[in-house]
């Protein structure tokens, strides 16, 4: 068995009302359910299982528990039921919500975030931990209530970064608890997609992910830099087009952006104390900073990497059209994006369409728009990427 959370990333998000964003699925495999693989659904109509994260299943295999942080539950499950289901019934069952009333017995509130799981030997009881609020959660697995909740020596007090993480990660402030910043910024980092979030149309305007992490001293947030604060970013826009339900307070915005801002940048190897660039990394920064090109004419200032990646974040905080608009996009005008640990964020420019940071050059800079970069070799494009890596 895998717990899975299915994106529907291409599917305009501000229809969240008419379908979901994500599916919160469980894969089956081997003899039970004839030697295939089978997809069965824990959401149901206006009742979600957001980010089922892991599955105990009892000694006598009569029944599993699978924590979904973002709701805060276990849902609980009759096997016998749900293996009756499956071979009774006739898949796909992966979007039919419909189908978790056939084997889903029970939705156990539990704490904030819970993740991991252990049964007793006997199988009669099931500890949680909810990774958000120090606690472990004691479930009765016959009666499927919560006998008692356990403290694990946590801060007495409520911290202002604590409320603003567990915001983060809760599903309850969206339309029927479906989604939480979490199922795209996966463990407050990012998922690697393409997003169709606005309301204009299928396939319009469609945006790259983003990192969250050292956003101090970046803004404009947004490819576009439409949003001047963290804020607005995370308030009224993600209340309207997200949520399309309760709002937050002001308090839980404000530790929402505070959390927001606390993100570090991931350690990375080349910020260590005393390192020193290596001669191909050298070579690239030269490039990355240079004035003239390689027949001697002068580079001006607006194609130099320099200039619009500028300061010790990578970014002049100013936007540009470097000629990287679609025909699906209405402008090219993109605020310069931040280049900290850019190695770990593939793929690349706002609409994700270079799949490696060689393509933004290769592919997507024919007329020299995004720096100056044809008269470079391959083995120079090479040395600048290879400076991008230890950003
Ligand atoms: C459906 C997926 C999804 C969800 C849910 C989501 N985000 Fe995002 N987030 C994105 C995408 C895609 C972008 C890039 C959008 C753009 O630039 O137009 C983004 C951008 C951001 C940015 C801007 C980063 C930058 O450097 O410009 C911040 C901050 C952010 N998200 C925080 C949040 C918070 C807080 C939540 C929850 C309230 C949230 N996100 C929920 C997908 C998501
Ligand atoms: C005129 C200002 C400008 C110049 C010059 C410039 N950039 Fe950019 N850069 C941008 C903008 C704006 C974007 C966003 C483009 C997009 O997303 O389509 C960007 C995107 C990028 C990205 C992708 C970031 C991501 O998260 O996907 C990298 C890497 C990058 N630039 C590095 C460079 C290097 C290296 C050079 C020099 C060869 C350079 N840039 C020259 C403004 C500039």
């Amino acid at each position: 068995m895998a717990a899975e959370l299915n994106p529907k990333n291409l599917v305009p998000l501000a229809h969240l009302e008419h379908g979901g964003a994500f599916a919160d699925t469980l894969t089956l495999f081997g003899a039970d359910v004839g030697n295939k693989t089978v997809e069965i659904p824990l959401d149901e109509l206006e009742r979600y299982a957001v980010r089922p994260f892991s599955i105990a299943i009892t000694p006598d295999k009569s029944r599993m528990f699978i924590t979904c942080e973002g709701s805060e539950i276990v849902t609980a499950i009759d096997v016998p039921r749900l293996l009756t289901f499956v071979r009774t019934h006739h898949g796909p069952f992966a979007s039919d919500l419909s189908a978790s009333g056939n084997y889903v017995t029970a939705r156990i509130a539990v704490g904030h975030d819970p993740r991991g799981t252990a049964l007793t030997n006997d199988g009669r009881r099931l500890i949680v931990a909810n990774r958000l609020e120090d606690t472990l959660s004691v479930i009765d697995t016959h009666s499927n209530q919560v006998t008692s909740s356990v403290p694990l020596e946590g801060p007495k007090q409520m911290s202002v970064l604590r409320h603003g993480e567990q915001t983060f990660y809760t599903a309850k402030y969206s339309f029927q608890g479906q989604i939480g910043c979490a199922n795209c910024h996966i463990d407050s980092t990012f998922d690697g997609l393409t997003w169709d979030l606005e309301p204009d149309g299928m396939g319009r305007n469609v945006v790259d992910n983003r990192l969250i992490e050292s956003l101090k001293g970046t803004e404009p947030f947004k490819w576009n830099g439409g949003n001047p604060d963290i804020p607005t970013e995370c308030g009224p826009r993600t209340e309207k087009y997200f949520w399309r339900s309760e709002n937050y307070d002001d308090l839980t915005l404000a530790d929402l952006a505070t959390y927001m801002l606390s993100l570090p940048a991931k350690p990375n190897r080349y910020k260590l104390p005393g390192y020193e660039l290596r001669p191909a990394e050298a070579r690239g920064k030269q490039i990355f900073e240079r004035d003239t090109d390689k027949f001697g004419n002068p580079v001006p200032l607006v194609n130099r990497c320099s200039y619009c990646h500028s300061g010790p974040k990578g970014t002049s905080q100013k936007s540009f059209d470097v000629g990287t608009k679609k025909d699906t996009d209405d402008s090219g005008l993109l605020d310069t994006p931040q280049l900290i640990n850019i190695a770990l964020t593939a793929p690349y420019l706002h609409d994700g369409s270079a799949r490696t940071l060689e393509e933004i050059w290769t592919v997507y800079n024919p007329n020299d728009k995004h720096g100056r970069t044809n008269d470079l070799s391959k083995d120079e494009l090479n040395d600048l990427i290879e400076y991008l890596r230890t950003r």
